[in-house]
Protein backbone atom coordinates (compact mmCIF):
# COMPACT_ATOMS: atom_id res chain seq x y z
CA UNK A 1 0.00 0.00 0.00
CA UNK A 2 0.88 3.65 -0.38
CA UNK A 3 1.25 3.94 3.30
CA UNK A 4 3.86 0.95 3.61
CA UNK A 5 5.90 2.67 0.93
CA UNK A 6 5.85 5.98 3.22
CA UNK A 7 4.94 8.64 0.96
CA UNK A 8 7.26 6.95 -2.11
CA UNK A 9 6.63 5.77 -5.81
CA UNK A 10 7.68 2.64 -4.68
CA UNK A 11 9.40 0.65 -2.18
CA UNK A 12 12.79 0.76 -4.58
CA UNK A 13 12.88 4.53 -3.82
CA UNK A 14 11.70 4.53 -0.07
CA UNK A 15 14.98 1.49 0.34
CA UNK A 16 17.40 4.06 -1.46
CA UNK A 17 16.54 6.65 0.84
CA UNK A 18 16.69 4.64 3.96
CA UNK A 19 20.63 3.50 3.14
CA UNK A 20 22.13 6.39 5.62
CA UNK A 21 20.13 4.86 8.34
CA UNK A 22 20.27 1.05 7.04
CA UNK A 23 24.36 1.81 7.13
CA UNK A 24 24.12 3.51 10.79
CA UNK A 25 22.43 0.36 12.30
CA UNK A 26 24.51 -2.54 11.04
CA UNK A 27 27.63 -0.46 12.25
CA UNK A 28 25.26 0.42 16.01
CA UNK A 29 27.03 -0.97 18.71
CA UNK A 30 29.90 -2.77 17.15
CA UNK A 31 32.55 0.52 17.67
CA UNK A 32 33.55 1.00 21.23
CA UNK A 33 34.57 4.80 22.78
CA UNK A 34 38.20 3.40 21.94
CA UNK A 35 37.57 3.36 18.31
CA UNK A 36 37.77 -0.61 18.14
CA UNK A 37 35.68 -3.21 16.78
CA UNK A 38 33.94 -5.36 19.27
CA UNK A 39 32.33 -7.69 17.37
CA UNK A 40 31.51 -10.45 20.41
CA UNK A 41 28.50 -11.51 18.11
CA UNK A 42 30.71 -13.48 15.61
CA UNK A 43 31.07 -16.23 18.48
CA UNK A 44 33.84 -17.22 16.68
CA UNK A 45 36.78 -17.04 19.16
CA UNK A 46 39.80 -14.57 18.53
CA UNK A 47 42.22 -17.47 18.81
CA UNK A 48 40.59 -18.97 16.16
CA UNK A 49 40.13 -16.66 13.71
CA UNK A 50 44.26 -15.75 14.42
CA UNK A 51 44.34 -19.29 13.01
CA UNK A 52 42.35 -18.43 9.73
CA UNK A 53 44.40 -19.31 6.72
CA UNK A 54 41.90 -18.66 3.81
CA UNK A 55 38.50 -17.16 3.59
CA UNK A 56 35.92 -17.83 0.94
CA UNK A 57 33.12 -16.06 0.09
CA UNK A 58 30.29 -17.73 -1.17
CA UNK A 59 26.73 -15.92 -2.19
CA UNK A 60 24.52 -15.09 -5.02
CA UNK A 61 23.53 -11.90 -7.58
CA UNK A 62 24.24 -8.69 -5.96
CA UNK A 63 25.33 -9.93 -2.20
CA UNK A 64 28.29 -11.52 -4.76
CA UNK A 65 29.17 -8.11 -5.79
CA UNK A 66 29.79 -7.75 -2.11
CA UNK A 67 31.54 -10.29 -1.69
CA UNK A 68 34.56 -9.26 -4.59
CA UNK A 69 34.67 -6.29 -2.76
CA UNK A 70 35.35 -7.66 0.30
CA UNK A 71 38.11 -9.74 -1.29
CA UNK A 72 40.01 -6.70 -1.79
CA UNK A 73 39.43 -5.68 1.80
CA UNK A 74 40.10 -8.69 3.67
CA UNK A 75 43.32 -9.07 1.64
CA UNK A 76 44.78 -5.48 1.88
CA UNK A 77 43.99 -5.57 5.88
CA UNK A 78 44.54 -9.04 6.84
CA UNK A 79 47.32 -10.20 4.20
CA UNK A 80 44.61 -14.06 4.29
CA UNK A 81 44.16 -15.28 0.82
CA UNK A 82 40.53 -14.72 0.05
CA UNK A 83 38.37 -16.29 -2.62
CA UNK A 84 35.26 -14.79 -3.56
CA UNK A 85 32.93 -17.29 -5.66
CA UNK A 86 29.16 -17.97 -7.11
CA UNK A 87 27.74 -20.34 -4.63
CA UNK A 88 26.30 -21.94 -7.45
CA UNK A 89 29.52 -22.88 -9.10
CA UNK A 90 31.44 -23.28 -5.45
CA UNK A 91 30.13 -26.98 -4.19
CA UNK A 92 30.16 -28.32 -7.64
CA UNK A 93 33.58 -27.91 -8.56
CA UNK A 94 35.68 -29.73 -5.83
CA UNK A 95 36.57 -26.37 -3.84
CA UNK A 96 39.18 -26.98 -0.95
CA UNK A 97 38.55 -26.46 2.27
CA UNK A 98 39.75 -27.27 5.67
CA UNK A 99 39.48 -26.23 9.23
CA UNK A 100 41.33 -23.20 9.32
CA UNK A 101 39.21 -21.98 5.87
CA UNK A 102 36.43 -19.44 6.65
CA UNK A 103 33.71 -19.49 4.86
CA UNK A 104 31.78 -16.18 4.70
CA UNK A 105 28.18 -16.80 3.59
CA UNK A 106 26.67 -13.45 2.35
CA UNK A 107 22.50 -13.12 1.91
CA UNK A 108 20.31 -11.30 2.63
CA UNK A 109 17.39 -13.03 2.75
CA UNK A 110 19.20 -16.24 4.24
CA UNK A 111 16.65 -18.35 2.25
CA UNK A 112 19.03 -18.59 -1.29
CA UNK A 113 19.11 -22.27 -2.04
CA UNK A 114 22.57 -21.93 -3.95
CA UNK A 115 23.83 -20.30 -1.03
CA UNK A 116 22.61 -22.84 1.48
CA UNK A 117 23.70 -25.78 -0.53
CA UNK A 118 27.33 -24.01 -0.40
CA UNK A 119 27.84 -23.57 3.57
CA UNK A 120 26.26 -27.04 4.29
CA UNK A 121 28.98 -27.95 1.83
CA UNK A 122 31.80 -26.42 3.71
CA UNK A 123 30.53 -27.26 7.26
CA UNK A 124 30.72 -30.96 5.72
CA UNK A 125 34.61 -29.66 4.89
CA UNK A 126 35.06 -28.76 8.82
CA UNK A 127 35.12 -25.48 7.78
CA UNK A 128 33.64 -23.05 10.40
CA UNK A 129 31.24 -20.91 8.05
CA UNK A 130 29.98 -16.89 9.28
CA UNK A 131 26.73 -15.55 7.77
CA UNK A 132 26.01 -12.24 6.71
CA UNK A 133 22.68 -12.49 6.81
CA UNK A 134 19.82 -9.53 6.61
CA UNK A 135 16.83 -11.59 7.84
CA UNK A 136 16.50 -13.08 11.71
CA UNK A 137 16.43 -16.20 12.14
CA UNK A 138 16.69 -17.28 8.46
CA UNK A 139 17.95 -20.87 7.30
CA UNK A 140 21.26 -19.83 6.43
CA UNK A 141 22.38 -17.95 9.94
CA UNK A 142 20.33 -20.51 11.98
CA UNK A 143 22.86 -23.60 9.86
CA UNK A 144 25.98 -21.27 10.36
CA UNK A 145 28.67 -21.43 12.90
CA UNK A 146 28.56 -17.96 13.32
CA UNK A 147 26.38 -14.49 12.04
CA UNK A 148 27.16 -11.32 11.52
CA UNK A 149 23.86 -9.44 11.08
CA UNK A 150 23.10 -6.29 8.80
CA UNK A 151 20.25 -3.91 10.07
CA UNK A 152 19.38 -3.18 7.08
CA UNK A 153 15.50 -3.78 7.89
CA UNK A 154 12.71 -5.61 5.87
CA UNK A 155 13.77 -4.81 2.14
CA UNK A 156 10.41 -5.50 -0.04
CA UNK A 157 11.97 -4.62 -3.66
CA UNK A 158 13.07 -7.42 -5.65
CA UNK A 159 16.16 -5.25 -6.53
CA UNK A 160 18.71 -5.14 -3.79
CA UNK A 161 19.31 -1.81 -2.76
CA UNK A 162 20.23 -1.29 1.16
CA UNK A 163 20.92 -4.66 1.58
CA UNK A 164 23.84 -4.48 -0.39
CA UNK A 165 25.18 -1.51 1.34
CA UNK A 166 24.93 -2.96 4.94
CA UNK A 167 26.42 -5.78 3.16
CA UNK A 168 29.66 -4.39 2.71
CA UNK A 169 29.37 -2.61 5.80
CA UNK A 170 29.20 -6.45 7.30
CA UNK A 171 32.06 -7.03 5.15
CA UNK A 172 34.22 -4.35 5.93
CA UNK A 173 34.24 -4.94 10.07
CA UNK A 174 34.65 -8.63 9.11
CA UNK A 175 37.84 -7.40 7.50
CA UNK A 176 39.06 -4.91 9.91
CA UNK A 177 38.27 -7.09 12.88
CA UNK A 178 40.25 -9.91 10.98
CA UNK A 179 43.10 -7.15 10.81
CA UNK A 180 42.56 -6.28 14.07
CA UNK A 181 42.49 -9.55 16.12
CA UNK A 182 45.61 -10.69 13.85
CA UNK A 183 47.22 -7.40 14.42
CA UNK A 184 48.56 -7.13 10.89
CA UNK A 185 51.10 -3.49 10.11
CA UNK A 186 47.84 -2.01 8.63
CA UNK A 187 46.71 -1.22 12.20
CA UNK A 188 47.05 2.89 12.35
CA UNK A 189 44.81 2.66 8.81
CA UNK A 190 42.38 0.02 10.53
CA UNK A 191 41.98 2.76 12.96
CA UNK A 192 41.52 5.43 10.83
CA UNK A 193 39.43 3.35 8.52
CA UNK A 194 37.30 2.60 11.13
CA UNK A 195 36.60 6.29 12.36
CA UNK A 196 35.58 6.90 9.06
CA UNK A 197 33.15 4.01 8.59
CA UNK A 198 31.59 5.75 11.59
CA UNK A 199 30.79 8.97 9.54
CA UNK A 200 29.55 7.33 6.48
CA UNK A 201 25.60 7.21 6.66
CA UNK A 202 26.18 11.02 6.91
CA UNK A 203 28.16 10.56 3.34
CA UNK A 204 25.62 8.32 1.76
CA UNK A 205 23.21 11.27 2.50
CA UNK A 206 25.35 13.48 1.20
CA UNK A 207 24.76 11.39 -2.00
CA UNK A 208 21.68 11.40 -2.16
CA UNK A 209 20.98 14.85 -1.92
CA UNK A 210 22.73 15.17 -5.42
CA UNK A 211 21.20 12.83 -7.37
CA UNK A 212 18.42 14.95 -9.66
CA UNK A 213 20.62 15.47 -12.50
CA UNK A 214 21.20 11.35 -12.26
CA UNK A 215 17.64 11.06 -12.36
CA UNK A 216 17.64 13.42 -15.41
CA UNK A 217 20.19 12.19 -17.51
CA UNK A 218 18.51 8.49 -16.63
CA UNK A 219 14.69 9.56 -18.32
CA UNK A 220 17.43 10.71 -21.22
CA UNK A 221 18.32 7.35 -22.24
CA UNK A 222 15.25 5.73 -21.88
CA UNK A 223 15.19 4.26 -25.48
CA UNK A 224 18.84 2.93 -25.34
CA UNK A 225 19.50 -0.54 -26.16
CA UNK A 226 23.12 -0.92 -24.21
CA UNK A 227 25.02 1.07 -20.96
CA UNK A 228 28.13 -0.19 -20.16
CA UNK A 229 29.97 0.24 -16.97
CA UNK A 230 33.52 0.15 -16.44
CA UNK A 231 35.52 0.12 -12.84
CA UNK A 232 38.99 -0.55 -11.68
CA UNK A 233 39.96 -2.42 -8.13
CA UNK A 234 36.94 -1.78 -6.15
CA UNK A 235 35.16 0.31 -8.59
CA UNK A 236 35.52 -2.68 -10.91
CA UNK A 237 32.16 -4.58 -8.80
CA UNK A 238 30.75 -1.85 -8.33
CA UNK A 239 30.38 -1.45 -12.00
CA UNK A 240 29.08 -5.33 -12.13
CA UNK A 241 26.34 -3.85 -9.69
CA UNK A 242 25.32 -0.97 -11.93
CA UNK A 243 24.76 -3.26 -14.91
CA UNK A 244 23.05 -5.81 -12.71
CA UNK A 245 21.05 -3.19 -11.74
CA UNK A 246 19.86 -2.01 -15.06
CA UNK A 247 19.65 -5.51 -16.58
CA UNK A 248 17.20 -6.38 -13.65
CA UNK A 249 14.79 -3.34 -13.95
CA UNK A 250 14.96 -1.69 -17.78
CA UNK A 251 15.67 -4.89 -19.14
CA UNK A 252 18.63 -3.43 -21.02
CA UNK A 253 21.77 -4.81 -22.29
CA UNK A 254 23.96 -3.55 -19.63
CA UNK A 255 27.76 -5.15 -18.66
CA UNK A 256 30.15 -4.19 -16.60
CA UNK A 257 33.90 -4.66 -16.89
CA UNK A 258 37.11 -3.74 -15.41
CA UNK A 259 38.22 -1.01 -17.17
CA UNK A 260 41.90 -2.97 -17.44
CA UNK A 261 40.18 -5.59 -19.80
CA UNK A 262 38.74 -2.95 -22.59
CA UNK A 263 41.35 -3.72 -24.84
CA UNK A 264 41.13 -7.25 -24.53
CA UNK A 265 37.77 -7.05 -26.44
CA UNK A 266 34.89 -5.21 -24.39
CA UNK A 267 36.33 -1.59 -26.48
CA UNK A 268 34.76 -3.40 -29.62
CA UNK A 269 31.49 -2.88 -28.32
CA UNK A 270 32.42 0.68 -28.37
CA UNK A 271 30.27 3.13 -30.78
CA UNK A 272 29.22 6.53 -31.31
CA UNK A 273 26.55 7.46 -28.52
CA UNK A 274 27.15 4.37 -26.39
CA UNK A 275 26.56 5.43 -22.50
CA UNK A 276 29.59 4.26 -20.98
CA UNK A 277 29.36 4.48 -17.21
CA UNK A 278 32.71 4.87 -15.29
CA UNK A 279 33.52 4.25 -11.28
CA UNK A 280 37.28 6.47 -11.10
CA UNK A 281 39.06 5.27 -8.39
CA UNK A 282 39.69 7.46 -5.23
CA UNK A 283 42.93 9.67 -6.98
CA UNK A 284 43.97 9.16 -3.41
CA UNK A 285 46.40 6.02 -2.07
CA UNK A 286 46.37 4.43 -5.66
CA UNK A 287 47.25 7.56 -8.34
CA UNK A 288 48.45 5.03 -10.56
CA UNK A 289 44.93 3.43 -10.95
CA UNK A 290 43.38 6.40 -11.06
CA UNK A 291 45.65 7.93 -14.44
CA UNK A 292 45.07 4.54 -15.94
CA UNK A 293 41.02 5.23 -15.72
CA UNK A 294 41.57 8.91 -16.90
CA UNK A 295 43.28 6.74 -19.99
CA UNK A 296 40.56 4.59 -20.40
CA UNK A 297 37.66 7.00 -20.43
CA UNK A 298 39.82 8.95 -23.24
CA UNK A 299 40.05 5.74 -25.28
CA UNK A 300 36.40 5.17 -25.47
CA UNK A 301 35.78 9.17 -25.64
CA UNK A 302 37.89 9.37 -28.45
CA UNK A 303 35.44 6.29 -30.22
CA UNK A 304 32.16 8.44 -29.52
CA UNK A 305 31.26 6.53 -25.90
CA UNK A 306 28.93 9.17 -24.34
CA UNK A 307 31.14 9.22 -21.08
CA UNK A 308 29.15 9.23 -17.87
CA UNK A 309 32.11 9.69 -14.84
CA UNK A 310 31.42 8.92 -11.20
CA UNK A 311 34.49 10.68 -9.25
CA UNK A 312 35.35 11.94 -6.13
CA UNK A 313 34.94 15.64 -5.51
CA UNK A 314 38.52 17.48 -6.04
CA UNK A 315 39.20 14.57 -8.83
CA UNK A 316 39.61 17.35 -11.07
CA UNK A 317 41.50 15.51 -13.68
CA UNK A 318 38.56 13.84 -15.26
CA UNK A 319 36.48 16.81 -16.11
CA UNK A 320 38.05 17.16 -19.75
CA UNK A 321 36.53 14.21 -20.32
CA UNK A 322 33.25 13.51 -18.92
CA UNK A 323 30.15 14.37 -20.97
CA UNK A 324 28.07 13.57 -17.70
CA UNK A 325 29.98 14.43 -14.18
CA UNK A 326 28.79 12.80 -10.82
CA UNK A 327 30.07 13.52 -8.02
CA UNK A 328 30.61 11.44 -4.45
CA UNK A 329 32.39 12.41 -1.68
CA UNK A 330 35.97 11.63 -1.44
CA UNK A 331 36.29 8.43 1.24
CA UNK A 332 39.24 6.14 1.95
CA UNK A 333 39.65 4.03 -1.46
CA UNK A 334 38.54 1.04 -0.47
CA UNK A 335 35.18 2.36 1.03
CA UNK A 336 34.27 4.28 -2.39
CA UNK A 337 31.76 1.53 -3.43
CA UNK A 338 29.55 2.80 -0.43
CA UNK A 339 29.07 6.35 -2.08
CA UNK A 340 29.56 5.30 -5.83
CA UNK A 341 26.90 2.51 -6.22
CA UNK A 342 24.08 4.90 -4.59
CA UNK A 343 24.15 6.93 -8.14
CA UNK A 344 23.79 3.74 -10.01
CA UNK A 345 20.66 2.62 -8.01
CA UNK A 346 19.02 5.61 -8.66
CA UNK A 347 19.95 5.01 -12.45
CA UNK A 348 18.41 2.13 -12.90
CA UNK A 349 15.19 3.18 -10.50
CA UNK A 350 14.95 6.31 -12.90
CA UNK A 351 15.49 4.82 -16.17
CA UNK A 352 13.18 1.47 -15.37
CA UNK A 353 9.91 3.63 -14.18
CA UNK A 354 10.98 6.16 -17.30
CA UNK A 355 10.48 2.41 -19.62
CA UNK A 356 7.16 1.92 -18.03
CA UNK A 357 8.96 -0.96 -16.07
CA UNK A 358 7.88 -1.76 -12.49
CA UNK A 359 10.63 -1.40 -10.26
CA UNK A 360 9.70 -3.48 -7.44
CA UNK A 361 8.30 -6.57 -9.15
CA UNK A 362 10.43 -7.15 -12.04
CA UNK A 363 9.56 -9.30 -15.00
CA UNK A 364 10.96 -13.18 -14.01
CA UNK A 365 12.34 -12.46 -10.81
CA UNK A 366 11.40 -13.18 -7.26
CA UNK A 367 12.97 -11.83 -4.03
CA UNK A 368 14.92 -14.56 -2.72
CA UNK A 369 15.45 -17.75 -5.19
CA UNK A 370 14.82 -20.74 -2.72
CA UNK A 371 15.10 -23.76 -5.89
CA UNK A 372 18.66 -24.71 -7.31
C1 LIG B 1 19.58 -8.27 -6.32
O1 LIG B 1 19.14 -7.08 -6.87
C2 LIG B 1 18.97 -9.49 -6.82
N1 LIG B 1 17.56 -9.47 -6.80
C3 LIG B 1 19.63 -10.81 -6.52
O2 LIG B 1 20.81 -10.82 -7.28
C4 LIG B 1 19.99 -11.18 -5.07
O3 LIG B 1 21.00 -10.33 -4.60
C5 LIG B 1 20.44 -12.64 -5.00
O4 LIG B 1 19.37 -13.46 -5.43
C6 LIG B 1 20.90 -13.07 -3.63
O5 LIG B 1 19.87 -13.00 -2.69
P1 LIG B 1 20.16 -13.12 -1.13
O6 LIG B 1 21.04 -11.98 -0.76
O7 LIG B 1 18.83 -13.07 -0.48
O8 LIG B 1 20.86 -14.43 -0.92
Amino acid sequence: SAAEKGGYASFMLKEIAEQPKAVADTLLGRIDASGSLSLDELRIPDAELREVDKVVIVACGTAFHAGLIAKYAIEHWTRIPCEVELASEFRYRDPILAARTLVVAVSQSGETMDTLMALRHAREQGSKVLAICNTNGSTIPRESDAVLYTHAGPEVAVASTKAFLTQLVACYLVALYLGQVRGTKWGDEIHAVIRELAQIGGQVEQVLQTMEPVRALARSLADRDTVLFLGRHVGYPVALEGALKLKELAYMHAEGFAAGELKHGPIALIEEGVPVVVVVPSPRGRSVLHDKIVSNIQEVRARGARTIVIAEEGDEAVVPYADHLIRIPATPVLLQPLMATVPLQVFACELATARGNEVDQPRNLAKSVTVE
